[in-house]
């Protein structure tokens, strides 16, 4: 890819958006109002908007190493408030992918230098789920379960926050769990009982 290309490609984008429509960028321009928030990797083969069809301005976006909603992290927890308790989006997914090499990373024994306190998240996970994990010898499925698990867990994150415990009350806010399969381009819902779960946890990370 010759970064001159991306210019030529950007002229192209804005000639083919204004022959739709002549005033694309001043109605793009006057504000934003998405109503998802997407957090996501980083991956290079995992673009958020295009997987889902999307146009600028539908969805806020938020890319990590592995997708993860780190307590800590500024960044995320910046984009998670501002998305919530501002754009008042009413849905919140995590898309996590098979063959993700965070994850994969994170299974493996191996500094990996300031990597590691951002993967030491995803090695969490697999202790809690070590039994389940262990038990599938089949190292490529214990890899994707992993994925599976990494997300349901950064789903469960999202609920430990005041941001989302507040607006789970006072208005319509759902979280979804989602796993894009890069080997046949799907996305799948992993369809995470979260109401469930929380009323299993809610007595601890309740923040009300
Ligand atoms: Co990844």
């Amino acid at each position: 890819m010759q970064i001159e290309q991306i210019f030529k490609n950007n002229e192209k984008w804005i000639a083919d958006k204004l022959a739709l429509d002549k005033d694309y960028f001043k109605k793009l321009s006057e504000g934003q109002n998405p109503e998802i928030l997407y957090i996501g990797c980083s991956d290079s083969r995992v673009t958020a908007e295009e997987i889902m069809g999307v146009q600028p301005g539908e969805v806020f976006v938020h890319r990590n190493i592995a997708n993860l909603v780190n307590n800590v992290d500024l960044s995320v927890m910046s984009v998670l408030n501002f998305a919530v308790r501002q754009l008042n989006v009413k849905h919140i997914i995590v898309c996590g992918h098979y063959y993700c090499g965070g994850v994969k990373a994170a299974m493996k024994a191996e500094d990996l230098g300031i990597l590691n306190p951002w993967l030491r998240n995803i090695r969490d996970v697999y202790r809690m789920y070590k039994d389940e994990l262990n038990a599938i010898t089949d190292e490529t499925l214990r890899y994707n379960r992993l994925v599976e698990l990494n997300v349901q867990e950064q789903c469960i994150n999202l609920i430990k926050t005041a941001a989302v415990q507040q607006a789970y009350k006072q208005r319509n806010l759902t979280v979804h769990g989602w796993v894009f399969d890069i080997h046949s381009g799907k996305l799948i819902d992993l369809k995470i009982n979260l109401p469930e779960i929380l009323s299993n946890i809610m007595e601890i990370y309740s923040l009300e």
